[in-house]
């Protein structure tokens, strides 16, 4: 009795938590303005600003069977997947959302003190990921011109380097990296090289067929962003035939995907029609903002191949702009990280024509304003 008495008031959940969980950042939103605009529109997550087929609407009307789970090993998922990029399901591991197929990549390879090579400024989430497993989050940074450093990364790997992730196009710079480069690290790299296709429909490229050629390859891709499925959660990877029997071992239970999602996701793999249309809208649009961004005085939208616009001001910091837009119910982000060498910039994802539109309005009024007080 003494003892349980004694065990209990030594309950210490910082002991109990991992290290390397201590030293994580916590991953949130921009904090917003404290008081809420009127009108918010949201331009800081990189979402579609349109909903999912209608086809994918009605599939989650029509679905009922929330009382069963779903196929055990997502197959009809990873087969609707399988027929939308011309690869085998048996490749294919699904997710709720690609964050957690990049979970279950990191939970396969990494062990403390593996190394994992990335190029910040790029998705943060890999580097927190491969920190909570007690791995070397190794970074070789793009170039002032935020192209790949291939050289660097392939000089990079050493024997406990066990992947190489690279993000194409690159969140949160918006930009494709030389098609060259990234072939080259593919040939040469020992190790897995991992590339994110999270914006491949915006892009219109990717480097799927290159896996026939190279067995370390994996590419990454998520509805969230073409289909309108942020909130539906539903990503996936392509893995080397070579990896997938350990893949199965790891796998969660039914990939997370919730059988509604998969309902969802399978009609709206099954309109292409409508996918493709949205993602014309998009780009059409984000050219057009583009344009409209490059008429005001010192702003520059850099090259994208996204639905977002990382954008240049023509400010020393760009982030008393991003709050005075937060103010006014416009959330974009801001990268302060001088490392980074976007402190000057704003990261804005393509809303709907009206929204971009209130976005590029507020952004004229507040640099108009900034200039008439200097
Ligand atoms: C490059 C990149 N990879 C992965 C993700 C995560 O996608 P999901 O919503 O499928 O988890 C994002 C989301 O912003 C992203 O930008």
């Amino acid at each position: 009795m003494s003892q349980t008495v004694a065990f209990r008031t030594t309950f210490n959940p910082e002991k109990l938590v991992r290290p390397a969980i201590h030293q994580l950042p916590t991953y949130t939103r921009d904090g917003g303005p404290e008081e809420k605009p009127a009108r918010e529109i949201r331009l800081d997550w990189n979402e579609s600003p349109y909903p999912p087929s209608p086809d994918a609407v009605a599939a989650i009307t029509a679905f009922a069977a929330h009382n069963r789970y779903p196929d055990f090993d997502a197959w009809t998922l990873r087969e609707a997947i399988g027929r939308y990029i011309g690869a085998p399901a048996s490749r294919i591991v699904a997710g709720a959302g690609l964050d957690n197929v990049l979970e279950t990549l990191i939970h396969l390879l990494i062990e403390p003190g593996d190394r994992v090579i990335i190029s910040e400024p790029t998705f943060m989430v890999y580097e927190w990921l491969v920190r909570g497993h007690d791995g070397d989050s190794v970074n070789v940074p793009l170039t002032p011109e935020f192209e790949l450093d291939a050289e660097g990364i392939l000089d990079a790997i050493d024997e406990r380097t066990k992947l190489v992730l690279i993000c194409n196009p690159n969140n949160p710079t918006g930009n494709l990296f030389d098609v060259k480069a990234i072939e080259r690290i593919v040939a040469e790299a020992p190790c897995l090289v991992a590339i994110d296709e999270a914006y491949a429909e915006f892009a219109g490229a990717s480097f799927l067929p290159l896996m026939e050629r190279y067995p370390n390859l994996v590419i990454l891709r998520t509805m969230s962003k073409f289909a309108g499925f942020a909130g539906m959660r539903v990503g996936y990877g392509v893995f080397p035939d070579a990896l997938m029997p350990y893949l199965l071992r790891i796998m969660p239970g039914f990939c997370n995907v919730s059988a509604v999602a998969t309902a969802a996701a399978v009609a709206s793999l099954a309109d292409d029609e409508y996918n493709r249309a949205v993602v014309a809208r998009i780009v059409a649009d984000r050219d057009a903002l583009a344009d409209q961004l490059r008429e005001l005085p010192g702003v520059e939208p850099l090259p994208s191949a996204t639905n977002f616009l990382l954008v240049r001001l023509p400010v020393a910091d760009a982030g008393p702009v991003q709050r005075e837009l937060a103010m006014r119910g416009i959330y974009v982000r801001h990268f302060g990280n001088p490392a980074f060498g976007m402190g000057d910039c704003l990261r804005v994802s393509i809303g709907t024509t009206e929204e971009n539109e209130a976005f590029l309005g507020e952004l004229e009024a507040i640099l108009g304003a900034r200039e008439r007080a200097a």
